[in-house]
């Protein structure tokens, strides 16, 4: 096999260094991957697969980091798309496909009485915390260390033009810490206007874990008794674990969820949902953008949901991505490797056990990556309905080469 080679994606790197600060900004900076071992342009994509701007082909388990959950180009979702742009997307006003979104999604998510839409993650995990504010007249928002809720300055983990007031109403408390969790509602009784939380924990850089036993139940029971409004930020995990909320695979009711990512298979749209009792507060936030109303995107969530269940896309992907773990897990066993496989079958992690460096995992997935298999050494993955056996066996095969140059490199 031809060794993969960067040279037209370091090469438009440089192009951009020149025009665009840092050349390419965000979690798609080449510092977040392996720099020189990876790609760092996409130039198209079909099903799991893309192919970068050197004509090099990868199975990929990023999705463009979630929202290709049916595959990159799907004729359904294409065709809705053409449809709907035919006729217009961007008017002066909204349409009737908003209606029938948040029609949609009321009826689906058993705590949705209501829905609003934004572009992206950030927009609406912002204006989840407005609501609360705006319900209780409470400041504080609490929420849990190293989970990510966007980019905006209450939660991001950036520094840059970020002041000491930005996060000051920010309090932090640590997953599945029960006790840290309840010290700060005592702390600050009277002051804390929401909790926000994705519904199991995905940090990058760190093994992910699942609630553990009664966790939501003291969470959600110590909000409802506290008058804190609960948001659940469903952005990664969601449409992933289960089409109605992923409160619904853990069980727990939160007052509003955030939706965006894998909701219309990469077509830019975000949801805020939430309970009777915050509608007339949601009324009142000043929410818009100028391409929040676009009705293509909405089109396309509809039609990426219905989808789903006619697949049963949930099963599949929890299925295939079991295949992978499974199989990652045999792998380094036989090379006598020591690994640690994380989060549900749909949203896999894996990072090396005896490293906090994540040197293994660097080395793993650049030999991944020129082997055309994109994995990310930091961030969880994400699998597609579009992924078959056929390409896990596939994967494996690669991984296999991977396990042996770490091995090779390491030792253990
Ligand atoms: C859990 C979670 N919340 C919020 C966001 C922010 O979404 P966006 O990047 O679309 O603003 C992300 C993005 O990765 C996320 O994973």
């Amino acid at each position: 096999m031809k060794a993969y080679k960067f040279d037209r994606s370091i090469e438009l790197f440089k192009r951009a260094g020149n025009v665009i600060p840092g050349g390419i900004y965000g979690q798609r900076h080449p510092g977040f991957m392996v720099p020189g071992h990876f790609p760092y342009f996409a130039a198209r994509g079909e099903g799991c697969r893309f192919w970068d701007v050197d004509g090099q082909e990868y199975i990929d388990y990023m999705c463009g980091f979630g929202p290709i959950i049916l595959g990159y180009n799907y004729p359904k979702i294409k065709e809705v798309v053409n449809k709907e742009k035919a006729l217009g997307d961007c008017f002066d006003l909204s349409t009737e496909k908003m209606v029938e979104l948040a029609e949609y999604l009321v009826s689906l998510v058993s705590v949705a009485e209501w829905a609003v839409f934004g572009k992206n993650g950030s927009d609406v995990t912002t204006y989840a915390t407005q609501i609360a504010r705006e319900h209780t007249g409470k400041k504080k928002i609490i929420m849990v260390q190293s989970e990510y809720h966007g980019s905006h300055p209450w939660c991001s983990p950036g520094y840059g033009g970020i002041i000491e007031e930005d996060k000051a109403n920010t309090l932090i408390f640590k997953w599945n810490d029960t006790e840290g969790f309840l010290e700060l509602v005592d702390k600050y009784r009277g002051e804390i206007a929401g909790v926000i939380m994705t519904p199991y924990h995905h940090p990058v850089y760190a093994d992910h874990e699942f609630p553990k036993d009664g966790f939501w139940e003291i969470i959600q029971s110590t909000c409802n008794k506290e008058s804190i409004v609960l948001i659940l930020d469903d952005i990664r995990a969601g449409f992933r674990l289960h089409l109605r909320g992923s409160n619904e695979y853990f069980g727990f009711k939160p007052d509003s969820i955030t939706f965006c990512k894998a909701m219309a298979n990469g077509h830019p749209i975000s949801a805020c949902v939430g309970r009777d009792e915050l509608r007339k507060v949601a009324s009142r936030i000043f929410f818009t953008g100028t391409f929040y109303f676009s009705r293509a995107p909405m089109a396309a969530a509809i039609a990426t949901i219905e989808e789903l269940k006619a697949i049963d896309g949930i099963n599949y992907m929890f299925k295939i991505g079991k295949m992978l773990q499974d199989g990652l897990g045999q792998l380094a066993e036989s090379h006598n490797l020591k690994v640690s496989i994380t989060g549900p079958p749909s949203i896999p992690f894996m990072r090396f056990k005896n490293e906090d460096n994540f040197i293994r995992s660097q080395l793993f997935c650049s030999e991944c990556a020129k082997r055309g298999v994109f994995l990310h050494p930091h961030h969880n993955w994400f699998i597609s309905c579009a992924h078959t056996e056929d390409d896990i066996k596939k994967t494996l095969e690669v991984a296999d080469a991977a396990f042996r140059a770490v091995k090779r490199k390491f030792g253990k």
